[in-house]
């Protein structure tokens, strides 16, 4: 077969070694337009994962990169005067020069021609001349753009700015990050050893930072002198150096993350860089480049054509390709956003930065280096108000919301049973809520609870307007109070234009079938064209509703409630106010986020004046409606909280979406922490998270990264009421305490737990 790899970087490279390894007759050229010392950057890092994939492909040019390593364990943090290390880690890195050096030399010794010094401008004559092309042309790829049509690549330039130095200070004890605070903002360094004597110094900051030091318009030597100034204390007196007469490196960039709808066309494929690019703070480009070479080339040789080889390779490289820029996305989104993270102690700033990427979990880190996690989590404890020294998971801190102490973080989230008669709960809810509450959780909420028979969502949803709500509540209540130490939060809500609508697990958000009653909003657009049609609410709609709120409040408090939550998410009669999509109002109630705002705050101050002045109160908001910029985003949330935290709301509940049939919600993991993140570390209220939150893990690491105090647990406590002590059990934290007849159990539980087993089916 005759092959041309245009672009010798350690994509077309590691591809040409890797083709003439499985068949030596390949005639495979590589064509490079620099000469063969010409580079641009510094060092690269590698994992030791990739050194074992390149081993297994070719152990000769492996062993020849390993003799090359430098490598590490720890990584250094130096923020606010401190300088933090963690170990564990396991890094290894080589200059990029020398393992291009060794790679050309394994090529030639293979018999893979070189043709440096060649520019190449179009695809087209190699196509034409060799059986497969491998653009492998690094990030600002010719060839990808030339056949753009095909290819659909999607470039997204990213926020900071970054500079890629080199440097013969030593920083081979640890991977080090340095956040320099200066007069223009905060610049911070990346930098690790590479080879005997230099290190690479990768210098970011946010554009207005950059702006601000005038980086823009001076020379690379000023930038660089500038550069060895802010971190002159971290470099020994040693220069910072630029290496790149190239069009990388020299100059300041924004990261391009780019992804390729198709990697191929003909007989043409994407490579490397050329295909998709992951951001430098995960160390993964040179990674992705050589693992994706190794696939290709496995697929040319036991795929029957040359396309069946792309379409496996394709989807062989492309989950793990996404894998990785999900990794990267998150870690350089870290960083365009750590201004937020600036305030935080040191030992949570460091926690946050080594979780960063979301693929280092909270256990994972204890593996790496269990002494400092020990130290984080005794910190963690400590803030909490515990001075017992005995070393607790994050979950299982106290917090404190005005004169209420709940004994850990986990929170049952409110969920509709949709079992209620007329408003009322029955014993189905005695004994859902009681077992939630016998089942360890700190804070166990009750479904939304309607302040009026028309404002349920569905004829099956509890109410709070009569008073046999209030003495079955009061019931529940007692009970939980009376056999466990769990707290119990009130979430009152009225259903506006999702009400008068079916159970849960029959049409969700369908009209009933009949009996329908008539429904009310900010304004009359209904919810989907099936729904009814809401009436507009007038002000004296509005009085009555903020007096049935307040009514509700005072049967909460003589229920014996321990806090109570306002529901202002999800699309029901308070949300339909704050989301622009269902408010279209001409009043000093629609219009900016401030006036669509007025209304859930005024019937928030009317239910504070009620509620004891020691029970803290929650709102409950949708941080993001997922339609883009039509609707609430992200940024509006932390508006919307700090109105909240102005009127003296005690948390912010976060969650999203729910308030239109437009919604593209992007599912994930965790995927609404990064709200509650944003709100509780840009406006410093307290904050709970909820959403696709499932293991221990999630949660732990959620709160030792100050991503949220509390954490909601919604769907794993419908499987599991005892989830908080099944992980007390798992982790072997003996101080949970258990309902005195289940004692026996616990034991069990316990025992197993100890030899890794489970009383589980
Ligand atoms: C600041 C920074 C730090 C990084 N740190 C790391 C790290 O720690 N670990 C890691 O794994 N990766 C890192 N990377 C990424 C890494 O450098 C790339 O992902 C990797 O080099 C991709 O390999 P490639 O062969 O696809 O592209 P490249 O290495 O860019 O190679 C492409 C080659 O094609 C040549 N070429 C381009 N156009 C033409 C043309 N028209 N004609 C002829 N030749 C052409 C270029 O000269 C180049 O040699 C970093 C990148 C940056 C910017
Ligand atoms: C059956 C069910 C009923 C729910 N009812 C309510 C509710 O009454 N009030 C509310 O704010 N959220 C309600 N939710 C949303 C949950 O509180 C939670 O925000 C959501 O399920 C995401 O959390 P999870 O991934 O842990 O399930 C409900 C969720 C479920 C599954």
């Amino acid at each position: 077969m005759k092959i041309a790899c245009l672009g010798g970087g350690p994509a077309g490279l590691y591809f040409a070694i890797s083709a003439k390894l499985r068949d030596s007759s390949h005639d495979v050229t590589v064509i490079e337009r620099n000469r063969p010392d010409d580079t641009f950057g510094w060092g690269v890092v590698l994992s030791q994962e990739t050194l074992d994939n390149i081993s297994a492909n070719d152990p000769v040019s492996a062993e020849a990169i390993r003799r090359h390593f430098a490598y590490w364990d720890d990584i250094a943090v130096h923020y606010r005067g401190q300088r933090i290390l963690s170990t564990g880690h396991g890094f290894c890195g080589i200059g990029r020069k020398q393992l291009l050096r060794l790679l050309q030399q394994r090529a030639r010794e293979l018999g893979v021609k070189l043709r440096f010094e060649t520019e190449v401008d179009s695809a087209a004559p190699f196509a034409a001349t060799h059986d497969l092309v491998v653009a492998s042309d690094g990030l600002n790829s010719r060839i990808r753009t030339e056949l753009a049509s095909h290819f659909k690549p999607d470039t997204d330039i990213r926020k900071c700015k970054y500079v890629w130095l080199g440097t013969h200070q030593k920083f081979d004890d640890a991977f080090t990050f340095v956040f320099e605070e200066t007069e223009h903002g905060w610049i911070w360094a990346h930098a690790y050893q590479f080879d005997a004597d230099t290190a690479t110094f990768i210098v970011e900051c946010s554009q207005a930072t950059w702006t601000r030091f005038g980086f823009g318009e001076m020379t690379s030597d000023q930038s660089i002198a500038t550069c060895e100034r802010v971190f002159a204390k971290y470099l020994g007196g040693h220069a910072l150096m630029s290496n790149a007469r190239h069009l990388r490196g020299s100059a300041w960039l924004n990261f391009p993350r780019v992804l390729c709808e198709k990697w191929s066309h003909e007989n043409i494929v994407l490579m490397g860089d050329a295909a998709a690019t992951a951001h430098f703070s995960i160390g993964s480009g040179t990674k992705l480049a050589m693992e994706s070479a190794i696939s290709m080339a496995d697929y040319l040789h036991s795929e029957v054509s040359l396309h069946a080889a792309f379409a496996k390779y394709e989807q062989d490289r492309r989950v793990e390709v996404l894998r990785l820029q999900s990794a990267a996305r998150n870690s350089l989104a870290w960083f365009e956003d750590v201004e937020r993270y600036l305030h935080l102690d040191p030992v949570q700033f460091n926690y946050s930065l080594l979780t960063r990427s979301q693929r280092i979990s909270h256990e994972n880190l204890r593996l790496r280096d269990k002494a400092w996690l020990e130290g984080a989590e005794a910190w963690f404890q400590q803030r909490a108000g515990v001075n017992t020294g005995r070393i607790r998971r994050p979950m299982f801190a106290p917090f404190r919301l005005r004169d209420l102490t709940l004994k850990n973080r986990i929170v049952v989230s409110p969920m509709d049973q949709y079992r209620a008669v007329n408003g009322c709960p029955t014993d189905w809810h005695l004994v859902h809520y009681g077992e939630r509450a016998k089942g360890g959780a700190g804070l166990v909420f009750i479904e939304m609870t309607c302040v009026s028979p028309e404002g349920r969502i569905s004829p099956g949803c509890t109410g709070m307007y009569a008073p046999e709500h209030e003495a079955a509540w009061t019931r529940i209540v007692d009970f939980v109070h009376a056999e466990t130490d769990a707290k119990m939060c009130c979430q009152l809500g009225h259903s506006g234009p999702k009400g008068s609508t079916q159970l849960g697990w029959e049409e969700m958000d369908a009209p009933l079938e009949q009996g329908n009653w008539p429904v009310m909003a900010a304004s009359g657009i209904p919810w989907s064209p099936r729904n009814q049609r809401p009436k507009a609410m007038d002000r004296s709609d509005m009085d009555r509703v903020r007096d049935q709120f307040v009514a509700a409040t005072m049967m909460a408090e003589r229920a014996g409630f321990d806090m109570l939550e306002l529901h202002c998410a999800h699309g029901y009669l308070l949300s339909s106010f704050i989301t622009p999509l269902t408010n279209k109002r001409n009043d000093e109630y629609g219009g900016p986020l401030a006036n669509r705002m007025r209304y859930p705050l005024e019937v928030f101050r009317a239910v504070r004046a009620v509620w004891p002045a020691h029970k803290p109160i929650s709102v409950r908001i949708s941080a993001n409606d997922w339609v883009g910029e039509a609707g609430i985003q992200p940024q509006d949330a932390v508006e919307i909280a700090h109105m909240l935290q102005d009127a003296g709301v005690d948390v912010c509940d976060v969650s999203a979406g729910q308030t239109s049939t437009l919604a593209r919600p992007v599912y994930g993991r965790m995927f609404q922490t990064p709200f509650s993140d944003r709100i509780r570390n840009e406006t410093g209220m307290a904050t709970m998270a909820v959403g696709n939150i499932y293991e221990p893990d999630h949660v732990n690491s959620i709160l030792m990264a100050g991503r949220a105090d509390l954490v909601c647990l919604a769907r794993p406590h419908l499987a599991n009421p005892y989830w908080t002590l099944h992980a007390a059990a798992a982790f072997n934290d003996p101080d949970e305490r258990w309902p005195a007849p289940y004692l026996p159990g616990r034991d069990q539980l316990y025992r197993l737990a100890a030899r890794g087993e489970t009383t589980s089916v």
